[in-house]
């Protein structure tokens, strides 16, 4: 497999992934009859599986009309999945409520949210294989990051910083470095400055597990 081109999907893959980690072990661990836990937990998985949601949402209005294109049913297979995907999710948000309080429906909701892991697990691999040898085949890099940027300036402000945080804290520190530089070019210095802060953090957090 070719891997010296630029991949789109590393960085924010590796966030969902960390975030997606995080979630279930913090949930195996909680005790959902203490509300005062429970529920920062609940609000932090709702919002994290919204904006997974909108991730797969920017996928199928940039690249989805790109890859229509060139390699048809592998595009097909993306988007079924995404439906997939939002079946799985809308079961987790549904339980979040009465989730607080009540173990029996916090292991409902634990389990629902395994399951919504292991499918996005699998197809965010099948995106970091199949879907980008497509694309590097068809595209190129000025083209990909066009798409890349297409995607970026659709996200609002709030919603970004929470997706930089996860990817930030997701990657290895070349890549950290690698990220930093990029947005050193273009991003605003309020940006650049909360990204370094990030990293900091990340690297800090990583230290304590070494
Ligand atoms: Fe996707």
């Amino acid at each position: 497999m070719q891997t010296n081109r630029y991949n789109p999907y590393t960085y924010i893959h590796k966030g969902i992934r960390r975030e997606l980690t995080d979630l279930l072990r913090i949930a195996a661990n909680l005790d959902f009859a203490d509300g005062s836990a429970a529920e920062p937990f609940v609000a932090r998985l709702a919002q994290s599986v919204q904006l997974m949601h909108k991730h797969a949402e920017h996928e199928d209005h940039v690249i989805d009309p790109l890859m229509q294109q060139f390699a048809p049913k592998l595009a097909r297979r993306v988007l079924a999945t995404h439906k997939v995907l939002e079946g799985h999710e809308e079961e987790v948000l549904s339980l979040c409520d009465e989730a607080v309080g009540s173990p029996a429906v916090g292991y409902s909701l634990y389990l629902a949210l395994s399951r919504y892991a292991a499918t996005q697990f699998a197809h965010m691999s099948e995106e970091e294989t199949d879907v980008v040898q497509a694309i590097w085949q068809n595209m190129d890099d000025a083209e990909i990051i066009a798409a890349e940027n297409a995607i970026v300036s659709q996200i609002e402000p709030q919603n970004l910083a929470i997706y930089l945080t996860w990817m930030i804290h997701g990657v290895n520190e070349e890549e950290r470095t690698t990220f930093i530089n990029a947005l050193k070019k273009g991003a605003p210095p309020e940006a650049v400055a909360f990204a370094e802060e990030q990293a900091r953090a990340a690297r800090e957090a990583q230290l304590s597990l070494a």
